[in-house]
This record gives structure tokens, C-alpha cells and sequence, in this order.
């Protein structure tokens, strides 16, 4: 019902803007501040997030995926998978097979991205259509074969203005028109990193930057006259804890190098073992109370990050806050990477524009909810995934939503309207009918008068 109502006013709609032009497809545009903790949000100020939050929708909580890295996170964003579903498991990554590896600084093997297919990719499927990208993790990559028409290689010297400006130029004058785009920055990460969470006058320093950031975004879109049209979310991967230098697990301490590879370190190590992978184990696992040692069979089951082969024998998780080190490694005041169950490791999202409501705030949805419902704003046929369309639907003009709690106030409300209204054809019902107390005194008194009953 609701649907042919909005089938026959979207009908109406494009019969009214006439046979001159076909309507124009729905834009979208996908920004990540790398590292953006949510509670960041309510701990500093941010007057243009903050404005544009107020015309848009906010979800204050995302749930991310494990490992809460970077690459990762990123690639499950566009994807709708899990890690282990995706195959970029980690930033950094071994191949036993291919004998190839992966880190941040050789990425550009398509190998290690084409297990899934990005949303970019899909969107130039479509006629008509082209994507772009101001970087974003796997951007630069030929993923089957297909960039982005528009994109720049990754570089962290290009400036966020510089970014900015080249995409804004993408969505105002390509043919055929660039309708998903992407937009990446480094901080707070970069900062969170360095300085730690806990340091509130650096932090404040460095979300002022992001957040005037934001400011220069709107201000590009509404020049350039793309406000009104295009759709704008603007997440993260994941967030920040502090670590301390009193908080080292060192490895070196424990086991002996020669007995293995080390793939990955902080805060999740992955430990391929050279001989005897028991042995590693046990030692492992009498090494340091502040980590959780798992052969990989016995990875829990919600961390979904079993299942591919780029997952090492043996991996080690760090507590909130604690660093793997070995004797020589350095230490970062921040870290991310650990259990995504913890608040601290949980990003934000933000969304405005013609697809979603004006000032509705939602408590939480998982990162891989986000790529249903990004093919759903652009029409795209979603490829399978581990994300639910139905948790965005809230944040959607076009969909209906109730929420928990406010279905339960209508159930309730409902029932006390219902207990009311029985009560009140009760009382009517023994007051029409039946000999009441009053009228029997009076009959009493009246005695002489025996046929009034
Ligand atoms: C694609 O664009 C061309 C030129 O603008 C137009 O003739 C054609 O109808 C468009 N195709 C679709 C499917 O919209
Ligand atoms: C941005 O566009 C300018 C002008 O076309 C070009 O010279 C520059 O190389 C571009 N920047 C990046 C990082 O691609
Ligand atoms: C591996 O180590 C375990 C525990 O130390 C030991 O019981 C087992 O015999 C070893 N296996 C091999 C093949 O050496
Ligand atoms: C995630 O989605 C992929 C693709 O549909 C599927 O193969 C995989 O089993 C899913 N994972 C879980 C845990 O459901
Ligand atoms: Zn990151």
C-alpha cells in the first residue's frame, strides 16, 4: 500500500518536471575522519558538525568490525562484510599460499581486495553513472579491473583543501555525472596516535581543524550549488584508547623468535608458528594476563574473524589500552585495533541531505549496515553481505520506522485504552441494569407503594 503510494507519487513527481530532462539519479557522498571516537562528540565542540547534524540524522554509537583497524573497517564500510568475508583482515597481512604481503604502504595488489566488490565499482555498473574518490582505502586499486573514473592516488602531504576542491570539481562538471563519491582524512587519528586520547588540550586543537574541515565541505557544496541535491555521511572507521608505557605485554619475554613469524603486532598480534604450533600456544597463553590468546578454530564466534585464510594460526588481543610490544618495539600514547565491543573503539555517523530525516538521532547500527543502505539511497542492487537494511530504515525519508521503545509506548498506550473503555461500559452496563443500593433504600421507605419495582 505504502509502496504503490509512493510509486505513484514519485510517478507523479517525474510527469511534472515534463519530458524535457530525465530525473536526475540520486548522489551520495561518503566522508571519513579517520579515527573519530563517538564520544568525542559530546567531549569537545564542534559548531559545524554540529549544525549540520541539526538538518540531518546523527546515529551516536557504530558498531565496527574486528580487528578495529583502518583498511579493514574501511573496506567493510563499502562493502557490507566482515573481515573474514572481505580479506583485508588486517593492515598488515601475510599470504602462506602466494607468499605476498600487504601493508599500508603496498597496497596495490588487487589480489588482496578482489574477494568483495566496493560500492564504486558497483555504482559504474550502472549507465550513466561514475564514481570518484579523494582517497579511501582501495581506491587507487583496480578492484576487477575498475577504479574510480575519478581518483587520486593515496598521498598524506595532499592537503584537505586540496582533496576538497578536486572531488567538488568531479560532482559539478562530469559526463556521465559522478553520483557516489568519497572523501578521506587522516585525522584525529593521526593526532590520537600521537598524543593519546586522554590529552584533552592537543585533542581539542586537532577536532577544531576536523571540524572546520566540515565547515569548509558545506561551504564548497553550497557554492558550488550542490547542498540541496546531495546526500553527505560523514563516519569513521573506528576510535582511540590511551595506552601508557606502563602497559607493555612483551613478547620477546615469552616465546622465542626463531619459533615464528610475526605477522601483525599491536594491539592484535597474528603469530604464524614454524614448527610446533602447541608449544607456542601454552607459552603464549601463561605470558601476560592483560592478553587473550586464541588458536584460530577458537576465535569467538562474534568477532567473525575466522574464516579466511590471511587469518594467522595463532592470534593475541590486547586489553583496552595495552601495547604488544617486543624488546625493541616503540610505543604510541594511542591504539586502536582491540575488542569493537568496547565503547572506545566505536566511530560515529552522520547524515544529511534528500534521503534522510532533519533532526532525528538514533542510538547505534553496525558498520555493515551502512553499505545496504548506501545502495539503497543510490539504487543499487546490494551484492551479498552481512549488513541489515532494516536498522537504517529510521534514518530514511522513504521508509517507515518504529523503533523499540516507541512501540512499546503505543502497545501500552493502546492497552490502557482498552482496559479504560472496558471499565467504563462495565460501570455503565451494572448501572443500567441490575437493583442499585439507592433506588432499594428507597423502595424500602416506600413500602406502600409495592408495584414500583
Ligand atoms: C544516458 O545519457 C544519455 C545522454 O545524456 C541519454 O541519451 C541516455 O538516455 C541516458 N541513459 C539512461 C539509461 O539514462
Ligand atoms: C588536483 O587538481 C589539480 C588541477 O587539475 C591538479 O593539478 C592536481 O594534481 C590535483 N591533485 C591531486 C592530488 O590529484
Ligand atoms: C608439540 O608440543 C606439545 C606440547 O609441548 C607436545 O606435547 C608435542 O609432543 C609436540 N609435538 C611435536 C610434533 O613435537
Ligand atoms: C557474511 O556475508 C557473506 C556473503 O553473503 C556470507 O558468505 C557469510 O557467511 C556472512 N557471514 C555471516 C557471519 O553471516
Ligand atoms: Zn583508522
Amino acid at each position: 500500500m505504502r509502496l504503490s503510494l509512493v510509486l505513484l507519487f514519485s510517478g507523479l513527481a517525474t510527469g511534472c518536471r515534463g519530458s524535457s530532462s530525465s530525473p536526475l539519479p540520486p548522489r551520495l557522498l561518503l566522508v571519513s575522519f579517520d579515527g573519530f571516537r563517538a564520544d568525542y562528540l559530546q567531549n569537545y565542540e564542534f559548531p559545524h558538525l554540529q549544525n549540520f547534524i541539526k538538518e540531518g540524522v546523527l546515529v551516536e554509537q557504530v558498531q565496527n568490525v574486528f580487528i578495529t583497524k583502518t583498511f579493514p573497517n574501511h573496506y567493510s564500510i563499502v562493502t557490507g562484510l566482515y573481515e573474514e568475508s572481505h580479506g583485508i583482515v588486517a593492515n598488515s597481512m601475510y599470504d602462506v599460499v602466494t607468499k605476498k604481503h600487504f601493508s599500508d604502504m603496498n597496497d596495490k595488489d588487487p589480489f588482496w581486495w578482489n574477494e568483495a566488490v566496493p560500492i564504486w565499482v558497483t555504482n559504474q555498473l550502472q549507465e550513466n553513472r561514475s564514481s570518484a574518490a579523494a582517497m579511501w582505502p582501495g581506491t587507487d586499486v583496480p578492484i576487477h579491473n575498475t577504479t574510480p573514473s575519478y581518483f587520486m592516488d593515496y598521498s598524506r602531504s595532499v592537503s584537505f583543501g586540496e582533496r576538497l576542491r578536486n572531488l567538488t570539481t568531479w560532482l559539478s562538471s562530469s559526463n556521465p555525472p559522478v553520483t557516489f563519491a568519497t572523501l578521506y582524512w587522516e585525522e584525529p587519528d593521526a593526532s590520537g596516535h600521537k598524543y593519546g586520547p586522554d590529552d584533552k588540550d592537543n585533542m581539542h586543537r586537532v577536532l577544531k581543524e576536523v571540524d572546520d574541515h566540515v565547515g569548509e565541505l558545506v561551504h564548497q557544496l553550497k557554492v558550488l550549488g550542490l547542498w540541496d541535491s546531495l546526500n553527505v555521511i560523514i563516519t569513521s572507521d573506528h576510535g582511540m584508547a590511551q595506552c601508557s608505557k606502563d602497559r607493555l605485554i612483551n613478547l620477546d619475554l615469552c616465546i622465542d623468535p626463531a619459533d615464528y613469524t610475526l605477522v601483525d603486532l599491536s594491539p592484535v598480534a597474528a603469530i604464524l608458528p614454524k614448527k610446533n604450533r602447541t608449544k607456542l600456544f601454552y607459552e603464549l597463553k601463561v605470558c601476560d594476563s592483560h592478553m587473550k590468546v586464541y588458536l584460530k578454530e577458537d576465535i569467538p564466534a562474534r568477532f567473525h574473524y575466522q574464516h579466511n585464510d590471511r587469518i594467522q594460526p595463532i592470534i593475541l588481543v590486547a586489553d583496552e589500552g595495552w601495547t604488544i610490544v617486543l624488546s625493541k618495539s616503540s610505543l604510541k600514547l594511542g591504539d586502536h585495533g582491540y575488542d569493537n565491543s568496547l565503547p572506545s573503539m566505536n566511530p560515529f555517523l552522520a547524515a544529511r541531505g534528500p534521503a534522510f530525516h532533519k533532526g532525528y538521532k538514533h542510538s547505534t547500527i553496525n558498520t555493515v549496515d551502512i553499505y545496504p543502505m548506501m545502495c539503497h539511497i543510490l539504487g543499487l542492487k546490494p551484492h551479498p553481505n552481512n549488513g541489515t537494511f532494516g536498522h537504517t530504515k529510521c534514518l530514511l525519508v522513504d521508509q517507515w520506522c518504529i523503533n523499540l521503545p516507541e512501540a512499546i509506548g503505543i502497545v501500552i498506550g493502546a492497552l490502557l485504552v482498552l482496559t479504560t473503555l472496558t471499565c467504563l461500559i462495565i460501570i455503565m452496563q451494572n448501572r443500567l441494569s441490575g437493583p442499585r443500593p439507592f433506588s432499594r433504600l428507597q423502595l424500602q421507605d416506600d413500602d406502600d407503594d409495592p408495584l414500583i419495582a
